[in-house]
C-alpha cells in the first residue's frame, strides 16, 4: 500500500473514532515505573489518537508524536493543547522521516509494525534509553489487529529485531495453556540501549 492510500485509510478509521483518545498501551501503562523518574524526551511512533504520547507528556516528557494520518495528529495536538502538554504532533510517513540520532530517552510503538525501522529506532535512542513495544502476533487467538499477515509478529520476533538492546521485560503467551486466560494476541517488549 502506498503512503497516500495508507494515509486515507487511517484518516477514515480515525474519523470514525471521532478523535477519542485511547488509553496508553498496556506495555507502557503497566510498566511505567521503569520510565526515567525525571522525564526527558520521548517519541511515539504511529501515535494514532495519542494515548501513549499524552500519557508520557503527563509524566514530564517532551514528546514527538508521529503519524501519517492528519486526522490523528490534529486530534493529538488539540488534546495536548487543552492540557497545556508538550506534545509535538507531526504528520509524517514514518518510513520517510529521518529520526535524529541519540535524541530520545523513551520510544514507544504500539499496534504498528514496520520492520525496516528497527535500526533507526535503536539509533534514535540515547544510551540508557528505553523502547516500549507491543503489537499483534501471528499466534493471536482473536481477530483484533491487521488482516495483512505481514504486519503480524512471528514467534519471538521482537526479541530478534531488537537483539542489540538489553531486555528488561518480555511477554508473549502465544497459544500455550488455557486460552481463555492470560494476555493473548500480542507480544510485549521493553528493552534498553546499552
Ligand atoms: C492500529 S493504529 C495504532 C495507533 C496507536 N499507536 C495506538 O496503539 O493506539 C496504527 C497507526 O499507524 C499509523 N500509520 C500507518 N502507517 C504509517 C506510516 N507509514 N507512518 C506513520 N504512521 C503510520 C496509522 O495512521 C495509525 O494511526
Amino acid at each position: 500500500m502506498d503512503a497516500v492510500t495508507t494515509r486515507d485509510k487511517w484518516n477514515r478509521i480515525h474519523q470514525r473514532r471521532r478523535g477519542v483518545c485511547p488509553p496508553a498501551a498496556t506495555v507502557l501503562a503497566e510498566n511505567s515505573h521503569l520510565l526515567p523518574p525525571d522525564g526527558g524526551t520521548a517519541l511515539d511512533i504511529a501515535c494514532g489518537l495519542g494515548g501513549n504520547a499524552l500519557f508520557l507528556a503527563r509524566r514530564g516528557f517532551i514528546v514527538d508524536a508521529v503519524d501519517i494520518a492528519d486526522t490523528a495528529t490534529h486530534a493529538v495536538a488539540t488534546a495536548a493543547h487543552a492540557e497545556n502538554l508538550p506534545v509535538n504532533a507531526l504528520t509524517k510517513d514514518i518510513s520517510a522521516w529521518e529520526m535524529a540520532t541519540a535524541r530520545y530517552d523513551v520510544i514507544v510503538v504500539s499496534r504498528f509494525l514496520e520492520r525496516s525501522l528497527t535500526g533507526a529506532i535503536i539509533s534514535a535512542l540515547k544510551s540508557g534509553g528505553l523502547l516500549f513495544y507491543q503489537t499483534f502476533t501471528e499466534t493471536r487467538i482473536h481477530v483484533d489487529g491487521p488482516s495483512n499477515p505481514s504486519f503480524l509478529l512471528r514467534d519471538n520476533e521482537l526479541l530478534r529485531l531488537f537483539e542489540g538492546l538489553l531486555v528488561r521485560y518480555y511477554r508473549e503467551e502465544a497459544r500455550a495453556g488455557k486460552l481463555d486466560r492470560g494476555n493473548r494476541d500480542l507480544a510485549f517488549l521493553i528493552a534498553q540501549k546499552p
